[in-house]
């Protein structure tokens, strides 16, 4: 099967987002991955719910919005009015990670949980069979552009072998530092979505990017 691509509207020129989600509308993307960072959960600001209606009312991609906040319940409900199409909240920010993805759930969206680099892919053995997406984090949250952490590769694994043995339907999501020496290693190891952003908007051409990760 061929890998979803998640381009990450952050590494886009903000100055010009029309122009950049007509250019995702455009090319092979499949979904458009929003990253809303609170500055508490972690140590950066990104943009919040006007600016993801706004990318919304362009884009012909569903979204991918990826909550780095704390408290995330509190804004399930406006996030999904804003357009989300799957939510993906923290493992580590949810106390009642159970009852949080129900909650995605009952506003129609697909429930993603997203695990930190420190945190163990057996901590979601009792939530795997729940959850429509499990984002691996490659990177630690909160910028973009930084290197992909080669222990990823593993734990894509260990994850994968998860979700067969409990017979779940969650695809596997990878989020920080993907790029085109990375991504068929991951293929490899389990992953169904990449996310890519500095790498597809840093390129000359995003959109030729963006296929070349599609068509691994
Ligand atoms: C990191 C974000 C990522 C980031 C990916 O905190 O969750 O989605 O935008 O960007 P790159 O591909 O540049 O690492
Ligand atoms: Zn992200």
């Amino acid at each position: 099967m061929s890998l979803l691509i998640s381009p990450s509207i952050l590494a886009a020129d903000f100055a010009n987002l029309q122009q950049e989600v007509e250019m995702l509308n455009s090319s092979q993307a499949d979904y458009i991955h929003v990253d809303i960072m609170d500055g508490v959960f972690v140590p950066n600001i990104s943009f919040g719910l006007p600016v993801t209606k706004a990318i919304h009312n362009h884009a012909k991609k569903p979204l991918d919005v990826h909550l780095m906040i704390i408290n995330p319940n509190q804004y399930l409900e406006a996030f999904r009015k804003a357009g989300a199409e799957i939510i993906s909240v923290h493992y580590e920010a949810c106390t009642h990670l159970h009852r949080t993805i129900q909650a995605i759930r009952s506003l129609g969206a697909k429930a993603g949980v997203a695990i930190n680099p420190h945190t163990p892919v057996s901590l979601l053995e009792d939530t795997i069979e729940d959850v429509d997406v499990v984002c691996v984090m490659s990177v630690n949250p909160g910028f973009g552009g930084q290197q992909f952490i080669e222990n990823t590769y593993a734990k894509v694994s260990k994850l994968k072998e998860l979700i067969l043995k409990k017979g779940s339907s969650a695809r596997i999501e990878i989020d920080g530092g993907v790029n085109l020496t990375n991504a068929p290693k991951l293929k490899d190891a389990g992953a169904d979505i990449l996310v890519a952003g500095s790498f597809v908007f840093s390129s000359s051409d995003s959109i030729q990017t963006i296929e070349a990760l599609k068509n691994l």
